[in-house]
């Protein structure tokens, strides 16, 4: 057994780890490991929204998406790249590209171009509308977990994965995961604020803004397993995602999305997350370990991953940063009042 912290992060703690002394996780989980020349990544989260009506994606839409795409194929693009989509609750459909890189510096040479492109001028008026939510996080200041070898998100980036690691299956096991978090408490900062021209925001990041993309892949699951995800499961994280979208702000979520994976061409995968803007680790740690919903999938998925153990196929991940108020960048152009972090404010 690993721990989860890799050993040149590691530092004494002057914050006690939540875990009981000896815990002994009762199914394997594993995290991404960064070589130590890897000081920093970068998780950027290029949304365009539009009112939902029929199927048909509004040309200004498929022109910036297309040139986002041939963006992300440069040099300095992204290592990693998912896509992904969903209507939220003033019935507008966003799609999503995430980008993620370990080199900061290529992504800031990169993100020049793009983003001119993604967010220019020439995109207002366009009846869509365009964001940018993005974080660096010091290697310190995110975790990530997966339930098994298939990797995604930031973790696909990484040189291995670990072996089986202590911190997690009790609560408390993320902040347990965290650098940062064995010498710092991680409260949260003045909540943001914004500067607005018109139809543009930027929204100022919060010291300890913390955000969380939690997965879900059942595309190998089948027969008995596929009914019980799909049936017993799925509509109770639905219930959750939808308690937070419309009421999160009541318990500190700021925003979420749950999205459904979608290939290059737009179809949907057997792959969704949730992605959510935290006030503070806190928060979320309280909200997965008091919510009846959470409560009840992840009884249910440690009832189930136990009896399976290696032989379950639905895989679990997840990443959670705790960012640094200079870590964040937030802009939207032409977007409704209610999107992501302009919830926030
Ligand atoms: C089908 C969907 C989900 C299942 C089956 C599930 C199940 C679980 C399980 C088994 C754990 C413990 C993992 C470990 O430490 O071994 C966990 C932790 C956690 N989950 Fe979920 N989860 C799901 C979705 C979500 C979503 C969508 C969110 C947030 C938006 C979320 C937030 C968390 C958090 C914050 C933790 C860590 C709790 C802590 O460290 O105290 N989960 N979940």
């Amino acid at each position: 057994m690993e721990s989860a912290i890799p050993r040149h992060l590691s530092l004494p703690r002057t914050q006690p780890p939540r875990a009981e002394p000896g815990w002994q996780p009762p199914y394997p989980s594993f995290v991404a490991r960064f070589k130590p020349s890897v000081t920093r990544v970068v998780m950027a989260y290029f949304g365009a929204q539009y009112r939902a009506g029929g199927e048909t994606v509004p040309g200004a839409v498929r022109a910036a998406r297309a040139e986002l795409a041939a963006a992300c194929a440069h040099a300095d693009g992204p290592g990693r790249v998912d896509h992904a989509t969903y209507v939220d609750e003033s019935g507008y459909t966003t799609l999503l590209t995430i980008g993620y890189w370990t080199d900061p510096e290529r992504y800031d040479r990169w993100f020049g171009g793009a983003h001119a492109s993604w967010l220019g001028e020439q995109r207002r008026g366009s009846g869509a509308g365009f964001f940018v939510e993005a974080v660096r996080p010091s290697v310190s200041r995110f975790e990530t977990l997966v339930s098994n070898d298939r990797r995604e998100g930031v973790a696909v980036l990484a040189d291995a994965l670990s072996g089986e690691v202590a911190e997690h299956a009790y609560w408390g096991g993320a902040r347990d995961r965290l650098p940062a978090a064995q010498t710092d408490p991680l409260l949260p900062g003045e909540p943001p604020t914004v500067v607005a021209d018109a139809g543009r925001q930027r929204v100022r990041g919060q010291r300890n803004l913390c955000l969380i993309r939690s997965g879900q892949d059942w595309t190998d699951t089948d027969g008995d397993e596929r009914r019980r995800y799909l049936d017993d499961i799925e509509p109770v994280l639905r219930a959750g995602l939808d308690f937070l979208r419309d009421d999160g702000p009541a318990v500190g979520c700021y925003a979420n999305r749950y999205l459904r994976v979608v290939d290059t061409e737009g179809n949907p995968v057997d792959k969704s997350f949730g992605m959510s803007w935290w006030r503070s680790l806190a928060d979320l740690d309280r909200w997965a370990r008091d919510h009846p919903t959470h409560k009840a999938i992840f009884g249910e998925a440690m009832r189930y991953l136990s009896e399976l153990g290696s032989a379950a196929r639905l895989r679990l991940y997840h990443e959670v940063t705790v960012a640094a108020a200079e870590e964040q960048h937030f802009e939207y152009l032409g977007c409704h009042p209610a999107t992501g972090m302009l919830r926030a404010l």
